[in-house]
């Protein structure tokens, strides 16, 4: 290996005990490839093992706790025990490879397309669409559904931890539900789950508690919980930098193994919020310290672009597309073999890569998502 690149490969010890080999994770990615029972398939368990030999940790695809959370055709579930096997598969399938296995559990609230929850009722904070053509207009929950919501967080929490994972991720990022709650645009309550934006925390904050209890009750040894965001949104109103540093500040007071940072580009400047010309990432390294680790994400390709990234103090390092384009990048950064890293997805490679149809055909369908997909 170049030396150069051994900080890759220093061990980490998670606030709660967790150690993993690196500090490269593969990024939750979603592979449209589940049965539609909620079950795992055995093409996603294969593409799974194929990309968990090199990296430190695994985040699975997001999986729904409620069944009007289900977000994507094909999104494997985690909201009823008669799942835990299907969980397990996946978990066994990661960690027999070396890697830790991190479930992410997720609420798609008002991006569920109607067709995949019961009686096609999208739920959300309130009763306001997200922007663009055709968006439902989705149903304000009402505060005991809001309650029962947070507890199957906590639900699916102890299916995790009796099927076997590492850990689980919050899926706040991306705006899904638990964002939604945080957001000024999906958010227009007035009651104690809304309003101000200490009220906008309530529910991402009682979803961390209700994760933490699960943990503490049903965990036998270390079980690792992080927590993904979104650090900005574009719509006005919306989630800017400084609400973001809100959130931040919020979470690293809850003794988190983790804050995941999502982002198309690792290097991207903030939109609004604060007067600071450097990448969000640098900003929210900064005020968290070291609070909570931090997991960087984004069109990080090459070695030196990873290199590059943790040079920034970040202490871990997520990727998505890469690990699709390339499940042997890590082997090859550890044998010196940098040069051999493919960065373009090869479309003729697709038995090679290990990747299932649905989620292929995402790929090599939609121009600009994937480099080599023009
Ligand atoms: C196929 C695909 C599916 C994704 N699904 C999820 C998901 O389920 N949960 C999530 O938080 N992010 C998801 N993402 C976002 C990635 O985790 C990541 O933040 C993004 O792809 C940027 O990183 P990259 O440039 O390394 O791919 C997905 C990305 C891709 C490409």
């Amino acid at each position: 290996m170049n030396s150069k690149y051994a900080p890759f490969f220093e061990s980490f010890t998670f606030p709660s005990g967790v150690e993993v080999k690196n500090r490269i994770v593969m990024a939750p990615m979603t592979n449209f490839s589940s049965n539609p029972d909620g079950t795992v398939t055995d093409a996603e368990v294969k593409y799974y093992a194929r990309r968990s030999g090199g990296v430190g940790m695994v985040v699975t695809a997001c999986t729904y706790v409620t069944a009007n959370g289900k977000g994507f055709q094909g999104e494997f579930g985690g909201d009823r025990d008669e799942l835990i096997p299907s969980l397990q598969q996946l978990a066994s399938g990661i960690k027999e490879q070396g890697a830790k296995a991190v479930l992410q559990i997720f609420h798609g609230g008002r991006e569920c397309p109607p067709e995949l929850v019961p009686n096609g009722e999208i739920v959300s904070a309130s009763a306001v669409p997200s922007e663009g053509k055709g968006k439902t207009v989705p149903r304000e929950l009402t505060d005991q559904e809001i309650e029962a919501i947070i507890r199957d967080f906590g639900e699916t929490t102890r299916r995790a931890i009796e099927a076997g994972y590492d850990g689980v991720e919050i899926h706040g990022a991306n705006g899904y539900l638990i964002q939604q709650f945080f957001s000024p645009h999906s958010n227009r309550r007035e009651d104690r789950w809304g309003g101000s934006i200490e009220k906008r925390l309530t529910f991402p904050l009682a979803v961390v508690d209700e994760v933490k209890k699960a943990v503490a009750e049903h965990a036998k040894g270390p079980f690792i919980i992080g927590y993904r965001f979104s650090p900005e949104e574009p719509e006005t109103p919306g989630i800017t930098m400084a609400d973001t540093l809100v959130l931040i500040d919020a979470l690293a007071g809850k003794n988190l193994d983790y804050l995941h940072v999502s982002l198309q580009e690792f290097w991207s400047k903030p939109r609004r919020g604060v007067e600071d010309s450097r990448a969000r990432i640098e900003i929210i390294q900064e005020r968290v310290g070291d609070k909570v680790p931090i997991i960087g994400v984004g069109s990080l390709y090459t070695a030196d672009d990873v290199l590059k990234a943790i040079h920034t103090g970040v202490p871990f390092i997520a990727m998505g597309r890469e690990l699709i384009i390339d499940p042997d990048w890590v082997q090859k950064v550890k044998e010196g073999r940098e040069d051999e890293i493919i960065t373009k997805i090869d479309k003729s490679k697709q038995q090679q890569l290990v990747v299932p149809d649905p989620l292929w055909q995402a790929i090599i369908h939609s121009p600009g998502w994937f480099p080599g997909v023009e």
